[in-house]
């Protein structure tokens, strides 16, 4: 049940996904205004990409923003839309260069026009890389995204393409944001909060959690080890029991 060792010899996860979050409470520490939290936070995200890939996690999914973040003040949801855009333009050249693919879920349709621009031609322009996926989770609710599943098997149905007895939970999942990824084994979140926000509801059902209290603007390539040590001792039994899992010695 654990995936292949990566370098360094820890047991990694296929799939690693984080709520980020704290940038607001960082900035208050420091005196700064929300906004400068969001900037430091966008170079933890430079940093556990880079780390990620460096130690050879195939998936990373990073909520970026839910769709409950629109309610924040205009001014605060625009300072985010524009790192977005910088970051999208500024991390090209890295992810080409490390061979990292752009995937996005969410109800994307929602983020402004520039933002869909830039995304647009980093999504087509990392398209064929392969060494690791880079999700963003932009207007992203897990409900919204259960949602608009439904939906779209509703309308396969009632077109007679899909036949209701071959909704599957695998059938289900392939209608998803989410259709091109494994679920995730380890998500982590920041800041102290103990709640899943409405983030990946559906993918989770079997995730290792790891929750810290380090604000996302001081979580970087350390903290990020120590969460993938974390889910290295985590026995995960599936529902079976351990001799079952681990015939050779229960753990
Ligand atoms: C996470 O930090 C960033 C987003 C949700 C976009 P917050 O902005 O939520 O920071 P806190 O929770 O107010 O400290
Ligand atoms: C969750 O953080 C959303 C993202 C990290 C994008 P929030 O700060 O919005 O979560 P709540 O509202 O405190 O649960
Ligand atoms: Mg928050």
């Amino acid at each position: 049940m654990r995936s292949k060792e990566g370098s360094g010899g820890l047991a990694l996860p296929r799939h690693v996904a984080i709520i980020m979050d704290g940038n607001g409470r960082w900035a208050k520490q420091q005196g700064l205004p929300r906004t400068e939290g969001h900037h430091r936070g966008a170079r933890s995200v430079r940093e556990v990409v880079a780390c990620a890939r460096e130690l050879g996690v195939p998936f990373l999914t990073l909520y970026a923003f839910s769709v409950e973040n629109w309610g924040r003040p205009v001014a605060e949801v625009s300072t985010l839309m524009s790192l977005l855009q910088e970051f999208l333009f500024n991390e090209l050249p890295l992810m080409l260069k490390h061979g990292i693919r752009l995937r996005v879920i969410g109800e994307t349709s929602a983020m402004p026009p520039a933002v869909r621009g830039v995304l647009a031609s980093t999504l087509a322009a990392t398209e064929k890389n392969t060494d690791m996926t880079l999700t963003l989770g932009l207007s992203y609710a897990g409900r919204n995204e259960i949602v608009r599943a439904a939906r779209k098997i509703a309308e396969e149905a009632a077109r007679g393409e899909l036949n209701p007895a071959d909704v599957t939970e695998e059938a289900f999942s392939g209608h998803l944001d989410t259709s091109y990824m494994p679920d995730p084994d380890l998500i982590i979140r920041t800041s102290g909060e103990v709640r899943i926000s409405n983030f990946l509801l559906w993918q989770s059902a079997y995730a290792e959690f790891v929750f810290t209290d380090v604000l996302w603007p001081d979580f970087g390539k350390a903290e990020f080890i120590l969460a993938l040590e974390e889910f290295s001792r985590r026995n995960r039994r599936f529902g079976l029991t351990g001799e079952q899992v681990w015939p050779q010695g229960a753990r």
